[in-house]
């Protein structure tokens, strides 16, 4: 017999050991049967595979490496069939019925809160610390509580059609929360303290730090011997309780109709390079008292305005506030 006779055979035995070793292995279906298999197959004393093995000897010395090459990757192969049989029989009855409790489940997807909210709630919850209550007013107001009662008057500049979103019979939406001062104010007697959040508008040009539409937190306290020491104090407490103790604000001399002395406070951007405004503050003008029916000789009282989105931005190092009102999931699933 020629020698690639030979090698054909043996080569043709090893397929054949393959084939019913994997179907050996495929087909049992308990340990007692896998073991068996094993024993048959991959047994070190009798196996096939060690037979396969010892026939190597026979070989001419010219067919014994394509012939061992080819044994080894059939012994891989049925010790990889008797790992998965093993596997396989030792998996409980659920995973055979075709539920496989160890795998993870399926997370129902949960929306959650948007950024703006989740700051608005904070803010709520801080300022209810410091003794605050909420306040909420209308967003179509008439112009008596967004510039009147506030200390406008009809040749403020900042009545200008321009500036503002007039509607018909007197009414706008309101370009401020300092609306919902007056309107606490009228409904109760000194002392006050409250905040108020909610949307204002005012016709600006959208761009990275300015919006048509955004909100705001107006904060109230009013009470016998009120100062701007409490103002400054309230508003360095909350700064830090909100964005960190390392922030940094500053108060500038400023002027609303409605306060007396006012002024602007800024907070040190994220990036430290810029100081952006925060908002708008100061001690409640005589003239406001008067309109709402309080004695400005008995209570004195400071109010705020500060902008939600600014601070939200500041909070989470977001540099454009059109981020905000676009509802791209991929922006407000990191919040
Ligand atoms: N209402 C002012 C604004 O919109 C902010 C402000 C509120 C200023 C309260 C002083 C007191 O800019």
């Amino acid at each position: 017999m020629s020698t690639a006779d030979t090698l054909s055979t043996a080569l043709a035995d090893l397929e054949a050991l393959e084939t019913s070793g994997k179907a050996a292995f495929g087909q049992a279906q308990t340990g007692d049967a896998v073991e068996a298999a094993r024993i048959e197959f991959l047994g070190l004393k009798q196996g096939r595979v060690k037979s396969a093995q010892e026939r190597l000897k026979s070989l001419e010395s010219g067919a014994k490496r394509e012939y061992g090459q080819r044994f080894n990757a059939v012994k891989q192969a049925l010790e990889v069939a008797w790992n998965d049989a093993k596997t396989r029989v030792e998996r409980p009855a659920s995973v055979a019925a075709g539920i496989d409790v160890t795998l993870p489940g399926q997370k129902p997807r949960l929306g959650h809160r948007h950024p703006l909210t989740q700051t608005a709630d904070e803010l709520i919850d801080l300022f209810g610390r410091f003794g605050f209550a909420v306040a909420r007013g209308p967003e179509v107001e008439d112009v008596r509580h967004n510039f009147e009662a506030l200390n406008i008057p009809l040749s403020h500049p900042a009545r200008d059609p321009l500036d503002n979103f007039y509607l018909p019979g007197g009414t706008m939406l309101r370009s401020q929360t300092s609306t919902v001062q007056i309107r606490v104010m009228e409904n109760q007697p000194p002392p006050v303290r409250v905040i108020a959040i909610g949307r204002v508008y005012r016709p600006d040009t959208v761009d990275a730090t300015h919006s048509f539409m955004f909100h705001q937190i107006e904060g109230l306290m009013v009470d016998k011997g009120v100062t701007m020491a409490d103002l400054k104090t309230v508003l360095r407490l909350f700064a830090e309780s909100y964005l960190g103790k390392d922030v940094q604000i500053r108060f500038r001399p400023s002027f609303f109709p409605f306060t007396e002395p006012s002024v602007e406070v800024d907070m040190l951007w994220h990036g430290g390079d810029r100081w952006v405004e925060m908002g708008g503050a100061g001690m409640v003008d005589p003239n406001v008292f008067r309109a709402v029916g309080y004695d400005p000789e008995e209570v004195t009282g400071f109010a705020f305005g500060l902008g939600i989105e600014r601070l939200c931005m500041r909070r989470h190092g977001i540099d454009d506030i059109r981020l905000l009102y676009q509802n791209d999931s991929r922006f407000l699933s990191q919040f």
